[in-house]
């Protein structure tokens, strides 16, 4: 076991769309084999905040680091590279590809095919479907699949580059029940393995059974952070969030 360092670094993000401060000097520093939950009310800048990490947006103010390296002026591609994945709050996937196909898109990065062979890349895309309980889908359109299930398709194939951190936005909304224990199974077991999680979700239950640590925006801004069970009974948490 190695100590933990530092995985990943918000340093005083701000980000605004016209008038509207999405993030508002938000820091929040990660460490690895952490699984931060993240959470907080509708439009409180959530998803932004992935998008972020993600390198969707330019900042305007503030900088991120993964694992030592500044990553927020990266070209978007590259973030992939240096292994953080990511899932939308509605699922992207291909509709009108076969689950199999959508597994190899991302292996056809340069970095993958110059490493494997297609035929290894095909054998880890069924191995995650396996591993997702979706292999009976592998030749269905992956349009004809429910919500759910194109939520562990899109999962599983954020799994095909190996990635050391993967944000996850509302993984369990609109999941079958069964379907959402699975991911919960998975998420662990792949914790366990050495992959960090930041998951925003909703679902308070859920993400108190799930994060080792929970932080809290509101309006744009971090208004808590810390051990789950101590974060949910801050005054400010309860105002803000449950609302009570
Ligand atoms: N691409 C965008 N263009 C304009 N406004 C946006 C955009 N994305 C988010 N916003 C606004 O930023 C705020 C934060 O949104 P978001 O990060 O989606 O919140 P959350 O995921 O917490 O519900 C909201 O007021 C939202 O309307
Ligand atoms: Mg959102």
């Amino acid at each position: 076991m190695t100590a933990a360092s530092t995985l990943l670094d918000i340093h005083d993000v701000s980000l605004a769309f016209g008038g509207i401060q999405a993030l508002d000097d938000v820091s929040l520093s990660m460490a690895t084999g952490e699984l931060l939950g993240l959470i907080g009310p509708n439009g409180s800048g959530k998803t932004t905040l992935l998008n972020a990490i993600g390198n969707l947006y330019t900042l305007d103010r503030g900088r991120i680091d993964f694992l030592g390296q500044r990553i927020d002026r990266l070209p978007l591609h590259d973030i992939a590279l240096q292994g953080i994945a990511r899932t939308f709050q509605v699922a992207r996937v291909f509709r009108r590809m076969t689950v199999l196909e959508n597994m190899l898109v991302p292996g056809y990065t340069a970095n993958e095919a110059a490493q494997h062979t297609p035929g290894e890349l095909g054998q880890r895309a069924r191995d995650l479907l396996r591993f997702l309980d979706i292999d009976q889908l592998t030749h269905e359109q992956a349009g004809n699949l429910s919500g759910g299930q194109q939520k562990l398709l899109e999962f599983a194939r954020a799994l095909m580059l190996r990635p050391r951190l993967i944000l996850l936005d509302e993984p369990f909304a609109g999941v079958h029940p069964l379907l959402k224990e699975r991911m919960l199974e998975r998420i662990g077991e792949l914790h366990g393995q050495g992959i960090d999680f930041i998951v925003v979700s909703h679902d308070l239950p859920t993400i108190l059974r799930l994060s080792s640590r929970l932080a809290v925006l509101a309006n744009g801004r971090k208004i808590a952070d810390g051990p789950p069970e101590e974060v949910r009974h801050q005054e400010a948490v309860i105002e803000a969030y449950l609302g009570v």
